[in-house]
């Protein structure tokens, strides 16, 4: 078994390759001066079995390509198979025509990596389940919720604790981390008015006095988070604090964060936001690195990937 990694997320990819004391395949992406992406692997990878690492994070555009390059390269090089890593599966909300004439890019994508010849998809709470769906190759769809419940175990210790999803979709995510914390869960009614808009309309739950815990998948421009941590203190929420997958960030999301009247949001490192957040006193980051290693580790002896999550 070998592992490879593309640009996007290149300390996650190194923490993967210490977990698995495993190195990464020497190889080269560049760009031409066009700005066209160039890929060559620089050693022999015939036969073996092949993880390539790469999130699908901004530049998402550059990072799908590279990523699609690599898995292009890695299969005419003969490699016996190929599993794509992709720690943040970008380009997942739309996954659905929502209104009519609109493309689902998730279908468009999922049929990308699979054309390109990955033979199985490992990623971390994908926007929506279903996905899994788009795809004719098995897909492995880790979580990080045992993280998160360890570190709120860790670091909260009031025991008031309620666990609230910013929106309906994200109801089923805030019942899992409710279940390993022993807390009740709260449902935060959002309608999106327009693109990029956020509006809470009501909060389903008694959330008075209590110490709330939002999950979600994704933070981007910050204002789902944003507005829910003002809804929940201005229905008497004791504390907010915020666990999130993956950190995208667009924006003024960091200051946004900053400004806010959330305690503690805590991302985890499937986009490498190290550089962006290191001043920001309320923002932490929790690494992924050990349990996509061992999820790696588990599909290579072909053991139980399930089992990590029980
Ligand atoms: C929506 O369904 C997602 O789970 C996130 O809540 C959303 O993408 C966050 O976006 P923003 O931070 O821009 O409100």
């Amino acid at each position: 078994m070998k592992i490879i990694t593309g640009n996007s997320n290149k300390n996650l990819s190194l923490k993967i390759s210490k977990y698995l004391k495993n190195r990464l395949v020497r190889s080269s992406i560049r760009k031409f001066s066009d700005g066209e992406i160039y890929v060559e692997i620089n050693e022999n990878i015939r036969g073996n079995s092949i993880f390539v690492i790469q999130s699908v994070s901004s530049p998402a555009n550059d990072n799908l390509m590279e990523l699609l390059l690599c898995i292009d390269a890695l299969k005419r090089s003969s490699a016996k198979n190929i599993t794509a890593v992709i720690p943040y599966f970008g380009y997942a909300r739309q996954d659905r025509k929502v209104v009519p004439r609109t493309s689902i890019s998730a279908k468009l994508v999922s049929n990308l990596i699979t054309k390109a010849g990955a033979d199985r998809v490992v990623t971390i709470d994908l926007h929506a389940g279903q996905i899994q769906g788009f795809f004719d190759i098995p897909v492995d769809n880790l979580f990080a919720t045992p993280i998160f419940a360890r570190h709120v175990r860790k670091k909260i210790k009031n025991k008031n604790l309620i666990c609230v999803a910013p929106d309906v979709g994200g109801t089923e995510r805030a019942r899992a981390l409710g279940k390993f914390l022993h807390a009740g869960l709260a449902i935060i009614d959002k309608r999106r008015p327009a693109p990029g808009k956020s509006e809470v309309m009501n909060v389903i739950g008694n959330v008075k006095g209590k110490t709330c815990i939002i999950v979600d998948d994704i933070i981007d421009s910050g204002g789902t988070i944003v507005n829910a941590a003002n809804a929940l203190t201005d229905r008497g929420a004791k504390e907010v604090h915020v666990y999130v997958t993956h950190g995208v960030l667009s924006g003024k999301a960091v200051q946004k964060i900053k400004n806010s009247k959330i305690k503690r949001l805590v991302i985890t490192d499937t986009i490498d936001n190290s550089d962006r957040v290191k001043s920001v006193k309320n923002i932490e980051i929790l690494t992924i690195s050990q349990l996509v290693g061992e999820a790696i580790k588990r599909i290579s002896n072909s053991t139980s990937v399930s089992d990590l999550f029980r």
